[in-house]
């Protein structure tokens, strides 16, 4: 395949969807708007968002972890083959919100699933398709979740409810993903202004793709 493939990722309020923003709007100025596709997890075509309401829906308070990592799987498959991989095909940027480490973090590290038997079950799902960079952006739990409580407590959804311990383990699961895959997830210090986030993931960019941002 022809295009890039970019993940981002990290704990709730570390800045990925103002970092993701700031990031698509460079690439677009640069290479056009059509050349880059900006997607977030889960979601995507139709099927995959009908997926992600059913996973954030308040009601479902009773759901089953397995389940849920089942679904969020699901949702990643149909985002794959319904918008990722054509991008890719067409020779697009992709910046993803969120991929396969965010379930490897939450359902594998913050709902005890295990790492290794939620990427297993992704690999099933995401068929070889892993980004060529993933930046994750690292926070401390508490100060992503003060963040979202400052500024957007309108929109806290269930997983965002979860207890301080469990973001605690999304988090160390993520910092354990980074070891694991060094060259493919480069950890950014997010505990700094949101300028200075923007000016070292821009670099980064740069320096893995120099074609991008140059
Ligand atoms: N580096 C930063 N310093 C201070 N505030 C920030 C920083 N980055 C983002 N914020 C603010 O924190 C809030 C959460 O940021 P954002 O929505 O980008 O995080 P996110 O990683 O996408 O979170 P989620 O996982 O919940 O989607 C926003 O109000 C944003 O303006
Ligand atoms: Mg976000």
């Amino acid at each position: 395949m022809k295009g890039i493939f970019i993940s981002f990722e990290g704990p709730d309020g570390a800045g990925k969807t103002s970092v993701l923003k700031a990031v698509n709007q460079a690439l677009s100025e640069q290479l056009g708007e059509d050349q880059v596709l900006l997607t977030r997890e889960p979601g995507g075509d139709r099927i995959a968002e009908q997926i992600r309401d059913v996973l954030f829906d308040d009601q479902n308070t009773n759901m089953d972890p397995r389940t849920e990592a089942l679904l969020f799987a699901a949702a990643r498959r149909q985002h794959v083959v319904e918008d990722i991989e054509p991008a890719l095909r067409a020779g697009k940027v992709v910046l993803s919100d969120r991929y396969v480490d965010s379930s490897v973090a939450y359902q594998g590290g913050g709902r005890h699933l295990g790492i290794d038997d939620i990427w297993e079950l992704n690999e099933f799902a995401i068929h070889d398709l892993l980004p060529e960079l993933t930046v994750y952006l690292d926070v401390p739990s508490e100060v992503g979740l003060k963040r979202i409580a400052q500024h957007r407590s309108d929109q806290v959804n269930r997983l965002d409810r979860e207890k301080l311990a469990f973001h605690r383990r999304v988090r160390q699961a993520f910092l354990t993903l980074a070891k694991r895959h060094p060259h493919r997830i480069v950890v950014v210090d997010a505990d700094v202004d949101l300028a200075t986030v923007i000016q070292e993931v821009k670099q980064l960019i740069h320096s893995r793709f120099p074609s991008l941002l140059a």
